[in-house]
């Protein structure tokens, strides 16, 4: 079977990971499913995580952030991804190279060409065939992070508003260069409204291989 990479991205509480935990048990009846997230996914990139996300380093600088997230990027690729996608499975992973470019090109004023640069460095330019951008607008979305107890608020999390709407402006901006590879869900639907719309993406852009 051919290999399907999809990648899913969006601002905080935009519901990818509830979308993710929902879609497995759904396309794993069909496909053999690799679902994994970043910065994390292999041992190595769950430690890096641990310092990135970490809220006492508060010091990291733009740069900084981002060669640690590329550097969790190459490990996991090499490591969990590529191998899946070589054994022809479904790789869905929550957040990848989009993340890069809104967070720390956009908001952490690193220049967007120079992450797509990095990121292409670390990936040997592999893209995801298929992007879901969960639309959420970030006001609503950190509503939701702050109502949620049980969710752990990691550093980027506590950032300000105005960091967010630009992550936000950042994924409208990719929605529109990299169009043939995203398309937006609409997040602000309730939870299986959500689950509905991404499956209907993701039938159609792979007809025929489920
Ligand atoms: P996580 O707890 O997984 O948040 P979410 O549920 O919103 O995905 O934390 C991931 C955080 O890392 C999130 O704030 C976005 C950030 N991030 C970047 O800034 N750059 C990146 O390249 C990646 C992969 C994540």
């Amino acid at each position: 079977m051919k290999s399907i990479f999809i990648s899913l991205e969006g601002p905080e509480g935009a519901g990818k990971s509830t979308v993710l935990e929902a879609l497995l048990p759904i396309l794993s009846e069909k496909r053999e499913v690799v679902a994994t997230r970043e910065p994390g996914g292999v041992r190595i990139a769950e430690d890096i995580r641990n310092i990135v996300l970490d809220q006492k380093n508060t010091s990291l600088d733009g740069k900084t952030e981002l060669l640690l997230f590329a550097a969790a990027r190459r490990v996991h690729l090499l490591e969990k991804i590529k191998p899946a996608l070589e054994a022809g499975k479904l790789v869905l992973v929550d957040r990848f190279i989009d993340s890069s470019v809104a967070y720390q090109g956009f908001a952490g004023g690193v220049e967007v060409e120079q992450v797509k640069w990095l990121n292409d460095f670390a990936t040997d330019s592999l893209k995801p065939d298929l992007t879901l951008f969960f639309d959420l607008e970030p006001e609503e979305g950190l509503k939701r992070v702050m109502n949620n107890g049980e969710r752990e608020k990691n550093r980027l999390d506590l950032a300000e508003l105005d960091y967010h709407n630009k992550v936000y402006k950042g994924y409208k901006a990719l929605l529109k260069t990299d169009s043939d590879r995203i398309v937006s869900v609409d997040a602000s639907q309730s939870p299986e409204e959500v689950v509905k719309e991404a499956l209907e993406v993701i039938y159609s852009r792979f007809l025929g291989e489920f």
